[in-house]
């Protein structure tokens, strides 16, 4: 390690240090999510798992709550539950990476751990260079860096970031996020037999590709992977205008599935559809894991998104990572269902009730101020409204004559009611998990998920309240312990 990255550490472990009691304090702060232990983390790295045990690593800036200089941030776990913050991973100290170790992957090769990630470099001036940079390690805890292995090709702008690598039969494949010098979103496609020499095969989506018209100026943190017969593009666009219930947040993360064919580099796809309707999330990250699961992580965050009025900036710390999910191809649906693991948090059973009829009046359940819950509800099918109201902080709300979908929040920024929604033929199964300070709703089984920041008043859920017109066939509420 050098002394500039010795350095660096010990600074970023002194700020950790130094805050921890206001941190610590924060009401807001939650109680089963990954967040950073102080500043400001965005997006999921490196999400593998190694000798049987899960790492996870994450865009760290630890000096201030807004964007620099990342640090790539780690934990790791036996069991997707229980979470242990280990030593910082990367830290900015050399040339190739000054202004930022950003987002990368992980593989594993002949026993190692191997990183990539991108080298973010800027002059005076702020002109940008970039390098797909290597770091490789044998204990998982501590890493060599090996310096760049790739270097921007010809016909990109230096906005070419976020390799994610993976292993197709004997070569490695990796995909960068990229801006082509027309200024158009783009992802390439690299090839290598043996991780340090890399060749770029092209651009295999993008903006004005195989028939998507024109579609944002940059796409960040490429994913591509094999489910269940088909392969699957995830992206980060940005530049893309609202388009009805579409693309409300500032910037947005969906899937194209197609075929990629690895001789030629040509990938035929359908629609991009957005991985999840809520208010916050980007940049999600998958892993292969070794039971065959295709598990996702994103950032419970959006760049740019009012990230400077968060509440819990005033504790030093702001985003979180979203709870792990398993990805599933069936009958031609990607379904997206909270790990199996996290019944594992489940403690007190808070509510349990059968064949609750609906209706105007509202009904009411008090869940004593816990702070951290999961709930289950199965819904007869002929449901035909269906309204839950949750802290006077966030609604649900399903209309089946129009079918849709709805996740309505107190605004942190305003304080009025904001919406996202999502079209909805019939809703049969709703599972949300709720923290201090954010919810993940999860429906028909992971047809669609919303996930949201919200910020009770009194920052303890004490009462959900439900009506509409149906039936409601099970409900259960469990108290959950991170
Ligand atoms: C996405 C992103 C990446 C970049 C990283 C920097 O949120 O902008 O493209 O690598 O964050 O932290």
């Amino acid at each position: 390690m050098t002394e500039r990255e010795q350095e660096l550490i010990r600074l970023a472990e002194e700020e950790v240090e130094k805050n921890k009691e206001v941190v610590e304090g924060d009401p807001y702060r939650l109680r089963y999510h990954l967040m950073p232990p102080v500043g400001l983390l965005n997006d999921p790295n490196g999400f593998i798992q190694w000798n049987g045990t899960y790492h996870l690593f994450y865009q760290w800036m630890p000096f201030k709550t807004g964007h620099g200089a990342k640090f790539w941030g780690h934990y790791s776990s036996e069991d997707l539950m229980n979470w242990k913050h280990e030593p910082i991973a990367l830290a900015p100290s050399e040339w190739f990476e000054k202004n930022g170790c950003y987002s990368g992957s992980a593989v594993e090769h002949d026993g190692k751990m191997v990183l990539f990630y991108t080298g973010n470099v800027k002059d005076a001036d702020g002109n940008r260079e970039t390098y797909q940079c290597m770091a490789v390690s044998e204990d998982g805890v501590t890493f060599d860096k090996k310096g760049p292995v790739v270097e921007l090709p010809e016909g990109y702008t230096a906005h070419f970031r976020d390799p994610k690598v993976w292993k197709k039969g004997a070569d490695w494949y990796m995909v960068v996020g990229a801006q082509s010098e027309d200024l158009t979103g783009k992802v390439a496609l690299l090839k290598s037999s043996d991780l340090k020499e890399w060749q770029h095969l092209g651009a295999i989506a993008g903006s004005g590709m195989n028939g998507l018209g024109e579609f944002g100026y940059m796409w960040e943190c490429p994913d591509l992977f094999e489910l269940d017969g088909v392969d699957v593009l995830v992206a980060s666009p940005q530049g893309l205008e609202a388009d009805g219930m579409k693309y409300q947040n500032v910037y947005q993360a969906g899937y194209f599935v197609g075929e990629l064919d690895y001789e030629s580099g040509v990938f035929e796809h359908g629609d991009f559809i957005e991985l999840d309707r809520g208010f916050e999330f980007y940049a999600p990250q998958t892993t292969l894991d070794e039971q065959g699961r295709r598990l996702m992580v994103g950032w419970m965050g959006v760049p740019e998104q009012d990230e400077d009025k968060h509440p819990t900036i005033a504790h030093k710390w702001v985003h979180a990572l979203t709870l792990p999910r398993e990805l599933k191809w069936v009958d031609g649906k990607l379904l997206q269902v909270p790990v199996e693991e996290l019944t594992l948090m489940r403690k007190d059973q808070l509510v349990e009730q059968s064949d609750l009829q609906l209706s105007d009046d509202g009904l009411g359940l008090v869940i004593g101020g816990s702070k951290a819950f999961e709930m289950s509800l199965f819904l007869e099918k002929a449901v035909a409204t269906f309204e839950m109201a949750l802290s006077d902080t966030v609604q649900l709300t399903f209309d089946a004559s129009e079918s849709v979908f709805s996740l309505r929040r107190k605004s942190f920024v305003t304080g009025e009611w904001e919406t996202r929604s999502c079209s909805l033929q019939a809703l049969t199964e709703l599972r949300a998990y709720v923290d201090t300070s954010s919810i993940e709703v999860f429906l028909n089984g992971g047809e669609e998920v919303f996930t949201a920041r919200i910020f009770p008043d009194g920052t303890a859920h004490e009462r959900i309240t439900l009506s509409g017109v149906g039936k409601i066939g099970e409900l259960r509420v469990w108290e959950l312990e991170g």
